[in-house]
């Protein structure tokens, strides 16, 4: 199957369970539910739940998609109130995302930070509902814990204090690497360890994906970094330029465009050597890795 036809059929899989698990917009909530979920509907790529049924897939092809699903939605609610936060004038200030206004352009910014806290909230839901799938509280104990720690301090928001306070500053290569592996490479990583946890996989087949998930992450952010240096703002649907305006830690700006290019490349071979252990069920991965380097928005 090409990639193309894959990541349409898993996104759709991915967006029809959001249309269930999420809340209505009705009720006394109401204002509240509608700017989570307009950014959580704006679209993106759905990389990181696509990930975690992809790693599922890749333990045990008769893994049940309504086991996963939850967790794969809790993935994508954490990160899309990542990048709510992320785009607030007290962050990075951009006002557009996924093509659309930013939540805080069109919701105020009171709102977009609930609207944030919420869906990181709903994850914890989503992945503690034991009425939800069949996974045993032991599963799903061990699988909570693995977001919690990739998204939390020592993950995405220590990076994101990190990539904050390093604006406008000289810094050595290990804390530019640190920020990308943390801001971004964590809960890319927790994606992909938690659906094969969710599978059953074993503690061989856990340090080979956790491998996969940390190089496929680090090149995940350093291709955001080279999007956002050579790509246009229309392609993106985020505002192209950025880092350099905002003096970011990125990796153009400390190796220049084409060293960055084959660091990239270098990280998605390395994530594809990790997966010599499985067999043809983890042709997925093998794709998205690719994918992480090729994609074009
Ligand atoms: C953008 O993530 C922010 C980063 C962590 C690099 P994505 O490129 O996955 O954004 P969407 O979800 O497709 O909008
Ligand atoms: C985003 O990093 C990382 C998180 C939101 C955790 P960036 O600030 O580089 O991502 P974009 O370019 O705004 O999507
Ligand atoms: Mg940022
Ligand atoms: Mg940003």
């Amino acid at each position: 199957m090409e990639i193309k036809d894959y990541l349409n059929k898993q996104r759709q899989l991915v967006e029809d369970a959001f249309d269930s698990y999420i809340p209505a917009t009705s009720g006394d909530f109401a204002e509240h539910i509608k700017a989570m979920r307009y950014s959580l509907e704006a679209g993106g790529k759905r990389v990181r739940p696509i990930l975690c049924l992809a790693a599922a897939g890749a333990i045990a092809d008769d893994t049940k998609s309504e086991d996963i699903l939850p967790i794969a939605c809790a993935l994508e609610c954490i990160h899309t109130y990542s990048l709510i936060h992320d785009d607030l004038p007290a962050m990075d200030n951009d006002a557009l995302r996924r093509g659309k206004a930013t939540n805080h352009i069109l919701f105020g910014e009171a709102a977009a930070i609930l609207a944030g806290d919420g869906l990181l909230t709903w994850a914890f839901d989503l992945l503690g509902d034991q009425q939800r799938g069949n996974l045993s509280a032991n599963k799903r104990l061990r699988i909570t814990h693995i977001i919690a720690r990739a998204a939390g301090s020592y993950g995405m928001v220590g990076g994101q204090a990190l990539d904050i306070a390093s604006e406008n500053t000289t810094f050595p290569f290990s804390t530019l690497q640190t920020i990308h592996r943390s801001k971004t490479g964590a809960l890319i990583t927790a994606s992909v360890l938690a659906g094969a946890m969710g599978a059953g996989a074993s503690k061989e087949q856990l340090t080979a994906l956790e491998q996969y998930g940390n190089q496929i992450g680090l090149a995940f952010q350093i291709v955001d970094d080279l999007l956002n240096a050579t790509a246009t703002t229309k392609q993106l649907g985020k505002a192209a330029g950025s880092d350099e305006a905002l003096g970011k830690a990125t990796y153009p700006a400390y190796f220049g465009i084409e060293e960055t290019r084959n660091k990239a490349k270098a990280a998605v071979e390395e994530a594809k050597t990790s997966l010599s252990l499985f067999d043809d069920k983890a042709r997925p991965l093998r794709l998205l890795a690719d994918y992480i380097y090729t994609r074009s928005n």
